[in-house]
């Protein structure tokens, strides 16, 4: 029998046990997650991104607006009391990459779906000081200068067979033949900032408490 003492004694075999117990022990908190329900499917009311929102969520990635926000609500009193219901799993099966970020310089978004108008957003993008005078984001009036349909609308039927693959992997509802062929005309002649706000406008609504 191994005594503990020499384990401890023995540099190498302490970090090949180590490594060993910290493997075994992440497999089985992380397996099973890929198995469960709760994380696998969507919750009541999460629909794959339209052909709008899915554009304008390429911009948010492209213009790094994760780097300021975060899309992921805790579930402590302190984050529910502003921003409404905690961040579930099943809310994120159709974000590929997910966006939850890391770091808070603006508030968090998960549910900002619906909490402003249109005109309201597209103001503070066009200059976030004229509506919130003490912001220090960055403005993006030059997303309305380019037609969305020249950038991130090339690519966006390639972009919604990837994501009906996905999501066919994981037998969870997704688009039709109909709606990929529509895609191009869907988002016609909007421009970069429009296909943003309309991703904004469906953030988080499923399980939002606080819509106006
Ligand atoms: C440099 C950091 C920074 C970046 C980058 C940034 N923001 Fe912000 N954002 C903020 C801050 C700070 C606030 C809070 C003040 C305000 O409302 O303007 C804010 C507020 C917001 C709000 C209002 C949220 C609320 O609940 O009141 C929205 C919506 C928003 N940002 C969207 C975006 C989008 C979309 C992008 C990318 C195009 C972006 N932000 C990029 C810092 C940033």
């Amino acid at each position: 029998m191994l005594k503990h003492e020499q384990i401890e004694k023995s540099v190498g075999l302490l970090i090949v046990l180590t490594l060993l117990v910290v493997s075994v022990g992440g497999l089985l908190e992380i397996v099973p997650l890929f198995y469960q329900k709760s994380t696998t499917t969507p919750v009541e009311g999460t629909k794959p991104y339209s052909a709008v929102r899915l554009a304008g969520r390429d911009i948010y990635t492209r213009e790094g607006c994760y780097l300021c926000h975060s899309q992921m609500i805790r579930p402590f009193r302190a984050e529910t009391e502003r921003y409404g219901h905690y961040s579930v799993a099943g809310e994120f099966v159709y974000d590929h990459p997910f966006q939850w970020g890391s770091k808070r310089t603006g508030p968090d978004l998960h549910r900002v779906g619906g909490r402003y108008s249109d005109e309201w957003q597209r103001a503070h993008l066009m200059n976030p000081r004229d509506v919130v005078p003490e912001s220090n984001m960055p403005a993006f009036a030059f997303l309305a200068e380019t037609k969305a349909k020249d950038s991130v609308g090339v690519d966006i039927v390639a972009k919604m067979e990837l994501m009906r693959s996905y999501a066919n992997v994981r037998g969870i509802p997704t688009y039709t033949d109909e709606e990929i062929k529509g895609a191009q005309a869907a988002i016609g002649d909007m421009t970069e900032m429009d296909v943003l706000i309309a991703y904004l406008q469906g953030m988080g609504t499923a399980l939002s408490t606080m819509k106006q």
